[in-house]
Order: structure tokens, then C-alpha cells, then sequence
């Protein structure tokens, strides 16, 4: 992966081998830490870069902020504006990844959240593919269960919880599937290690509601959206048992890093024809054309980066 070349470090923008953290920071030794990732698309035709729902972006930011008592002096909009400058200064003419990182900066001993500084900082670099079998991934059902609510808030970007994820994709990997479903503490149907989960029965699409310990992804509010008001789909908010999903017809993965991932096949059983099913594939289509800014109705989703 290339370096950037700048962070917003300190409350200003200065070259990244600038933005460095002592090895006794606060959130460096505990986790404490909350972050985001934000996906900025390149538009060619208009030589204009747009970051895709930042301002949505920056309030579950300021959100889990909230949650680990993280004094943050920022707005959403203010976030979102200086996310478009650190682009700018970066050159980046192309598409992206940007992750903010809310840290406890104090260098001391002691597991807490109370009386603690809280500091900010943002990179950007240029991304493409985070998964390479987009149109048709094979994945396990983890052993792992993810983090429970009243363990480490499930719904907060919280740095510590995402060793949790790091289990559950290392062992899918290392037992030669391109990522797992990871059940919650009751035996349904939570997500993937990092995105949201869809699945499709009976014609009706199903996906968990967030009071089953799924991290509120943006990206899924925003296919729930694309789903109902574009193709016409009933959608359904509802716990999830483990079984349904090898009986479903059609399954995917949706987040900023993944986007819109189809799962052809769970634990070695084909998912409907295992192949790209038909509602995925038109789904995939039209979020790529809104995140580039191509679909008029959904434009505001899009914040341009360059002054035209
Ligand atoms: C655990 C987890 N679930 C779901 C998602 C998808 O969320 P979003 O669509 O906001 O990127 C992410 C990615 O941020 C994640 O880390």
C-alpha cells in the first residue's frame, strides 16, 4: 500500500511522516480508539472527485465518539470540509479511501475513558477493490460470535472491538474461504467481518435489524433505500437464523470497503444458481452509478471535492 503523503494531524494538514503518536498513547495500548472509512469515486467525464455521504459518515463518527466519552470539537460539516481540503492537498484524481481516527492522546498507564484528551486525525489514499471476488465469494460461517452490545458497543466504529473482526477474517482466509458470516450471541445472523449482510428468500429481501449487534453501516441504509425506491423490493428488518441462509436465493455483503459483494456460495453449498443472482447484479450496477454521482435523484449524496 502507498503512504499518503499528508494527515490531518493536530488540527492541521502536514506531511504524514509529521503525524506520529508516542508508544504509550492511550489508545495505541487499549483500543480506545474509534474510526471510520469513507470511499471517495472518481467521476471522469466531470474530472470531479466525490466523497459518498460524508456528512452520514461523520455523525456515526461523532457517534462512537459519544460512546467513549471522546470530547471531539467538530461538526460534521466541518469534518466533511476538511476531508475535501486534505484531498485536495493530497492531488488525489482518482478513487479513494479515507479513515478518520478519533484517539485518546494522553502517554500513561490506566484503562479508562474518563479524563482523557482526545485528539483527531484523517489520511486519504487512493483504493480500488477491498475483496477480489466481488461477483462471487465463497464464505464460512465463523466460529467466532461478534462482539456483544453489552460487551464493547456493537453499533460504535470502536478501534478494540475490530480484533473481534480480525479473528473471524483470518481464520476464514487461513481455511481457504474469502471471508465469514459471523453469528451473534443468540445464534443469528449478525454480518461479515467488516460490512452488512443481505440475503433474499422467498422473493423478499431480509437483512438483520441493528438491535442484533450489526455495526449501522451507511451503506446498507443507503442499498435498504436503493432496494425499495429503485427495484421496487419489499425489504425486511428481521433477526436471521443460521439455517435460512443456505436456503436463500440470493446473498451479498454490502459496506464502503466491500461496496456491493455478491455470495455465491456458504460453506461449499451454492447460494440459488451459485452465480451472481439477478437482484445483486442490478444492485451493483446502480450503486456504482450513484456513488459516482451519476444518478441525478441521488446527487447530494455526493460532495464534490474540486471547485468547478
Ligand atoms: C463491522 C462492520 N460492519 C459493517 C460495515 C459496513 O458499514 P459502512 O457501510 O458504513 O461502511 C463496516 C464497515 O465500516 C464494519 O466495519
Amino acid at each position: 500500500m502507498t503512504l499518503p503523503n499528508f494527515a490531518f494531524f493536530k488540527g492541521r494538514i502536514v506531511p504524514y511522516s509529521e503525524a506520529k503518536v508516542g508508544v504509550l498513547t492511550h489508545t495505541f495500548n487499549y483500543g480506545t480508539g474509534i474510526f471510520g472509512g469513507i470511499r471517495g469515486y472518481w467521476n471522469d467525464a466531470e474530472g470531479q472527485l466525490f466523497i459518498f455521504k460524508p456528512h452520514d459518515h461523520f455523525h456515526r463518527f461523532l457517534e462512537s465518539a459519544s460512546l467513549m466519552l471522546m470530547e471531539l470539537p467538530y461538526t460534521e460539516d466541518q469534518l466533511a470540509k476538511v476531508t475535501a481540503e486534505l484531498l485536495r492537498t493530497e492531488k488525489l484524481r482518482g478513487d479513494c479511501y479515507i479513515r478518520p481516527i478519533g484517539y485518546f492522546a494522553d502517554e500513561i498507564i490506566g484503562v479508562r475513558l474518563h479524563s482523557l484528551h482526545a485528539d483527531l486525525a484523517i489520511i486519504a489514499i487512493p483504493f480500488g477493490q477491498y475483496v477480489d471476488n466481488e461477483e462471487g465469494s465463497h464464505v464460512t460461517v465463523s466460529s467466532w460470535r461478534r462482539i456483544d452490545d453489552n460487551m464493547i458497543p456493537a453499533r460504535g466504529k470502536i478501534a478494540g472491538a475490530y480484533v473481534n473482526s480480525a479473528f473471524i477474517k483470518t481464520d476464514a482466509q487461513r481455511a481457504g474461504f474469502d471471508e465469514a458470516i459471523v453469528l451473534n450471541q443468540d445464534g443469528h445472523v449478525a454480518e461479515g467481518s467488516a460490512e452488512n449482510l443481505f440475503l433474499i428468500r422467498m422473493g423478499t429481501v431480509c437483512t438483520p435489524p441493528v438491535t442484533e449487534n450489526i455495526l449501522e453501516g451507511i451503506t446498507r441504509r443507503t442499498v435498504m433505500g436503493l432496494l425499495r425506491d429503485d427495484l421496487g423490493l419489499q425489504v425486511v428488518e428481521r433477526p436471521i437464523d443460521r439455517t435460512e441462509i443456505y436456503l436463500s436465493e440470493e446473498m451479498f455483503f454490502c459496506g464502503t470497503g466491500v461496496q456491493i459483494a455478491a455470495i455465491t456460495k456458504v460453506d461449499h453449498r451454492p447460494i440459488g444458481t451459485g452465480q451472481l443472482g439477478p437482484v445483486t447484479a442490478k444492485l451493483r450496477k446502480l450503486y456504482f452509478d450513484v456513488v459516482r454521482g451519476n444518478v441525478p435523484k441521488y446527487r447530494e449524496c455526493c460532495y464534490p471535492v474540486y471547485q468547478k
